[in-house]
């Protein structure tokens, strides 16, 4: 898939032809996610939902916005890989084994999932699974999860779902981190590249450190998450590439085992929205700490409130659908203003999709 023009040259037919290829594979995980979404939530409204909690419909100017921003950030994506900021061979990297082997459990884990939402059951934890020491903010079945974060079950079919709620599109935007990283980086161009260290936290199962190796293949890269099994799953996931395997860690992104001024970057994916406010202001707290001078922190997150009123419905719709109990705050979160007090400066936002992202840099 690796072709030699770059972006500031007239497009190869081999260039025109992957980008082609590129625009159906994410068609026609758009039109599977679509779907699924259809199926499971007319399941979910006859087997699960009272009528205390209706969700509402997407304006069709709001449906219209989703359609641009979804056309946008495929085209910034084939951009980025055409830049060289990341190989084209990653826009059309897929876990398909784990796509056939988990999709069907995704439907048997189903009536669990339903049983739980009806019965308002949303820190249940079967017996054998030990939640001793974790933060209570943390013992939640987040989008109803069987065992939320504390099972290898859990960690299997994690990637799908998120796929399937963003229709295909998780790691799209998951790669809207890498520009700002790699730029923010190039304030360390004297360090040799295997001296750069970038920490992923809450890195769940990978994805995004799995991204990052393939953009900064010579980084020491570093994963923290509280969940073993999860980590259990992204050393899995990150053990298929070559190259220097990153150092994972169980680790609370509050409290992170690394000393100050340790990371010449910092990453934080689809995360901020499960923590509630305070853990919001200490992660960034911890953040600033284990960062460089001159570095750089990125959080790539849900779009906000005042991001994109016409998909308000669809961000109401989003925390009574997954069981999100921080996401109602969240939207509303000034986390430019949090990651100010931290200390941070010289913050830009970004919108991509249905996604945020803030770039903080600590002062030199
Ligand atoms: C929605 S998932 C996002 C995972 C991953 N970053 C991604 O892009 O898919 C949230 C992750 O944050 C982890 N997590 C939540 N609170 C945490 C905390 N305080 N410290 C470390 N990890 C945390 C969870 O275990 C889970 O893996």
């Amino acid at each position: 898939m690796q072709s030699t023009s770059s972006i500031d040259q007239f497009p190869t037919p081999l260039d025109s032809l992957n980008k082609v290829a590129y625009q159906a594979f994410q068609q026609s995980k758009s039109y599977f996610g679509v779907a699924h979404k259809t199926i499971s939530t007319r399941l979910t409204e006859l087997f699960a939902r009272t009528s205390e909690r209706q969700t509402q419909s997407l304006s069709p100017e709001g449906l219209q916005k989703l359609q641009q921003r979804l056309n946008q950030v495929l085209e910034l994506d084939w951009q980025d890989a055409q830049r060289g900021v990341y190989p084209q061979s990653l826009l059309f990297d897929n876990p398909w084994q784990d796509f056939f082997r988990y999709y069907p459990i995704v439907w048997l884990d189903m009536p669990s999932m339903w049983e739980r939402d009806r019965e308002k059951r949303y820190q249940d934890f079967s017996p054998e699974i030990d939640t001793e020491g974790y933060p209570s903010y943390y013992l939640q079945n987040f989008h109803h999860q069987t065992n939320g974060y504390l099972s290898d079950l859990s960690a299997n079919l994690y990637d799908l779902q998120v796929e399937l709620l963003f229709g295909g599109t998780a790691d799209v935007m998951r790669r809207r981190i890498l520009a700002p990283l790699k730029q923010g980086l190039s304030a360390f161009d004297s360090t040799p590249a295997k001296q750069i260290r970038v920490l992923d936290a809450a890195c769940g199962t990978g994805r995004s450190l799995r991204l990052i190796r393939a953009a900064l293949p010579k980084a020491s890269l570093f994963g923290t998450d509280l969940s073993p099994a999860y980590l259990r799953k992204a050393n899995q996931l990150l053990s298929e590439n070559a190259g220097e395997l990153p150092q994972l860690i169980q680790a609370n992104a509050e409290k992170l085992p690394f000393l100050d001024n340790f990371f010449h970057a910092l990453s934080c994916v689809f995360t901020f929205h499960e923590l509630p406010a305070a853990a919001r202001q200490q992660v960034i707290e911890e953040a600033f700490r284990v960062t460089k001078p001159a570095g750089v922190f990125v959080i790539c997150d849900s779009i906000q409130a005042n991001d994109s009123p016409e998909l308000m419905p669809m961000m109401e719709n989003f925390p009574i659908t997954f069981h999100e109990p921080y996401y109602k705050h969240y939207i509303s979160d000034d986390l430019v203003a949090r990651l100010e007090k931290a200390g941070f400066e010289n913050i830009s936002t970004e919108n991509h999709f249905v996604s945020k992202y803030w770039v903080a840099h600590k002062p030199a």
